[in-house]
């Protein structure tokens, strides 16, 4: 199977940890960067050869040392700077392509966001093989139960029982909180981000539903970029095709979306400090502190502390989605 790992978002809510050119997921936010995890979670069902990066211009370098660093023969063409960010249809659309090109015939293909935190445990590994199996004749989603009505997500109506999964009756991309709310009580699930196709079946669903960005590749080639819309294949593919599937992954899935969620995922020491980095504490308590040089914190609770060369974050645990605002006031001001 071949994996192609989308690389090439610039997610602002990491800030100052995430810039618009150095995105969440190259960040070491563990001893590994999010990218570097997804590439050992893309080795399980893919040879080096076989694993595809789609990313920019700007990260290509910077997803080429990660790559290195692990140690990993990736040939250097199989990772793609796009010249212009088109969001991930156009990503997906053009890779695979590339595969078909390359190879003379595609196949199974995976497509792995790089910004996820994902336990690849035994359940894992079941979901992608019932998955692969599926693949024969549908585009499949991986459906995580979902835990909130959190908006930022696509929703999934499992439908009919299949051999190894669901039919999709409905995929929503990102429903207001409301409709939110009724598809929990309706059992639908979250998207993962993840999806796994044959890309026989991908370009036939593609030429249906999405053919101005599939011609114009198959025409020009990566010249096409300048002319394709910009689109996700939630909107453009997963919410029209009707040859949908979906395998329900039971396993740890966090999109690390704020350091509320990073504070969650991180190891604690006796006094719920979440630490990342040099720090000396007195009587300081649940906190985040992620710095690159000594921080020093006294009587210090519940609060987030990131401080880079640059810029320093200082935020109330359970404020952090408001992090977007400072984002918002800093593009402001340029
Ligand atoms: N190469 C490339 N080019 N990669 C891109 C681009 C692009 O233009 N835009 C985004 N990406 C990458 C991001 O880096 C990320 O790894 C992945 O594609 C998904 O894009 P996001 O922009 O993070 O999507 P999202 O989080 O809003 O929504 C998706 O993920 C959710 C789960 O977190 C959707 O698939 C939702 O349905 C899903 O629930
Ligand atoms: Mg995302």
């Amino acid at each position: 199977m071949k994996t192609i790992i989308l690389a090439g978002g610039s997610g602002t809510r990491l800030w100052p940890l995430s810039r618009e050119f150095f995105p969440k997921q190259f960040i070491k936010l563990f001893d590994k960067s999010l990218f570097q995890l997804t590439l050992q979670r893309a080795l399980i069902f893919s040879s080096p050869e076989d694993i595809y990066v789609v990313t920019n211009e700007k990260q290509r370098f910077i997803a080429l040392d990660q790559i290195a660093e692990l140690g990993l023969k990736i040939p250097t063409e199989n990772v793609i700077a796009e010249p212009l960010p088109k969001n991930t249809l156009p990503a997906i659309c053009y890779t695979v392509l590339t595969i078909v090109k390359q190879r003379d015939k595609g196949g199974k293909v995976a497509v792995l966001p790089s910004d996820h935190l994902v336990e690849a445990n035994d359940n894992y590994i079941e979901a992608f093989r019932r998955a692969e199996r599926l693949a024969e004749k549908h585009l499949v989603t991986f459906g995580i139960k979902p835990a909130r009505p959190h908006t930022g997500y696509g929703y999934i109506k499992p439908g009919n029982r299949l051999e190894n999964g669901f039919k999709v009756e409905r995929f929503v991309e990102k429903p207001d909180e409301e409709r939110a709310k009724k598809y929990i009580t309706e059992g639908f699930l979250w998207n993962s981000g993840m999806f796994l196709f044959d890309t026989d079946v991908f370009i036939e669903e593609c030429r249906k539903h999405a053919p101005q960005i599939i011609e114009a590749f198959e025409e020009k080639g990566i010249e096409a970029y300048t002319d394709v819309p910009e689109v996700s294949i939630d909107y453009g593919l997963m919410e029209k095709t009707d040859r949908a599937a979906v395998v329900e992954l039971n396993t740890f899935w966090s999109d690390v979306g704020s350091f509320d969620a990073l504070y969650e995922i991180m190891k604690k020491n006796g006094s719920g400090n979440a630490v990342k980095g040099e720090c000396i504490t007195i009587d300081s308590s649940n906190n985040l502190i992620y710095s690159e040089r000594l921080v020093a914190a006294v009587g210090v609770r519940d609060s987030i502390i990131v401080d880079t060369k640059d810029a320093l974050l200082v935020c109330s645990r359970g404020d952090a989605q408001k992090v977007k605002e400072v984002v918002k006031v800093l593009k402001d001001r340029k």
